[in-house]
């Protein structure tokens, strides 16, 4: 007897050049370094370039995780890009990263789920790759979240950043009492009872503009701890792991009150928390795997490490996974 593991071959990330710092945001809002520290953590954010599109800052990501797992991009037959600032209405993000990448095989598709998009877009690669419907998966959170912002609006502007991520993950067939490896568990929520806290003002089919993030800060502060722990503890019943097992919690990067408020309800301490929301505030879907990147190129997160992952966001949508990286 055989089973299929989903494991992690490589991860890479990208950070557009330009940096915003809170005191450059001061200049335009009425706003100060302080009051954004204090309340989110944040100190800075990047900012793509005119003309610099969702899946120009995916690719970059792409190219650094193949590099890093050792693959050509032919060997990929599955992207999937978690993003909710597509390059256009359609075709999706994926298929345009997979033209820029020159290849044409394999399945291609965006899943949005706002903040929790990379969540879910690794745990549906797990999902294609354990039912043997995918071999190499090239999973990417991607986002221009400036693009959606109202930059007059200061409870909103200051929050968020640019940038992409991407995990790319391999089918191993091995015998069924093989050590656990790769993916070991995910729990996925959605409840769009809460729909009206965080969502844009526009779209496609409503009012055929873009629009603009708007949001019920507390209110969505106000659920997010609960949620995450949820569906954290959740995650980690499946699998029969404990908080003390984790080597490393790589929380979504919304707010450093919230990363605080969660690893205090579930035991986790600051020294196992990977937090980059200092330098990238929020980047949506591109959070997590920017995490990721960053600890892994730093020399924290090592082969063999247990690696739990988490997201809440618009939706509201929430989840979590467990990775034996
Ligand atoms: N600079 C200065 N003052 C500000 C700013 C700003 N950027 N934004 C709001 N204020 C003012 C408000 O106008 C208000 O002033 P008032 O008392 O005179 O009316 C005061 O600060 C307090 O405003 P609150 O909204 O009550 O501030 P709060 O402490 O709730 O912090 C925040 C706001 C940071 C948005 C908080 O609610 C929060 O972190 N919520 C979570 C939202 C989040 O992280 N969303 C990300 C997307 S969802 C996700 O990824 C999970």
């Amino acid at each position: 007897m055989t089973k299929i593991q989903s494991v992690v071959r490589g991860v890479g990330g990208y950070l557009p050049e330009r940096v915003m710092t809170n005191d450059d945001l001061a200049k335009l809002i009425d706003t100060s370094d302080e009051w954004i520290v204090q309340r989110t953590g944040i100190r800075k954010r990047h900012i793509a370039a005119e003309g610099e599109l969702t899946s120009d800052l995916a690719l970059v990501a792409a190219r650094r995780a193949l590099e890093n797992a050792g693959m050509d991009a032919s060997d990929i037959d599955l992207i999937i890009v978690g993003t909710t600032t597509p390059d256009m209405t359609f075709p999706s993000t994926a298929a345009l990263l997979q033209q820029k990448l020159g290849i044409t095989g394999g399945s291609a598709f965006d899943v949005q789920a706002v903040c929790s998009g990379f969540v879910f877009a690794m745990a549906t690669a797990d999902s294609y790759i354990k039912t043997g419907m995918a071999r190499r998966a090239l999973v990417v959170g991607a986002e221009t979240f400036s693009r959606i912002l109202d930059w007059t609006d200061r409870t909103t502007c200051v929050l968020f950043g640019d940038g992409a991520g991407a995990v790319i993950l391999e089918a191993r067939e091995v015998p069924a009492d093989a050590p656990e490896d790769g993916v070991l568990a995910s729990s996925l929520r959605t409840d769009g009872s809460h729909w009206d806290k965080l969502y844009v003002d526009g779209g496609v089919s409503s009012t055929q503009t873009i629009g603009h993030l708007r949001m019920e800060g507390r209110e969505v502060f106000r659920h997010a701890v609960g949620m995450i722990s949820d569906v954290v503890e959740e995650v980690l019943a499946k699998t029969g792991k404990t908080t003390d097992e984790l080597d490393w919690f790589v929380p979504h990067q919304a707010n450093r009150r919230i990363i605080d408020g969660a690893g205090r309800k579930l035991g986790i301490s600051d020294a196992k928390t990977v937090v980059t929301v200092d330098q990238h505030a929020n980047t949506s879907a591109a959070s997590v795997p920017l995490a990721l990147w960053v600890a892994c190129e730093d020399g924290r997160i090592n082969k063999g490490d247990l690696v739990m992952i988490e997201a809440m966001g618009g939706g509201f949508t929430w989840g979590a996974s467990l990775i034996r990286w």
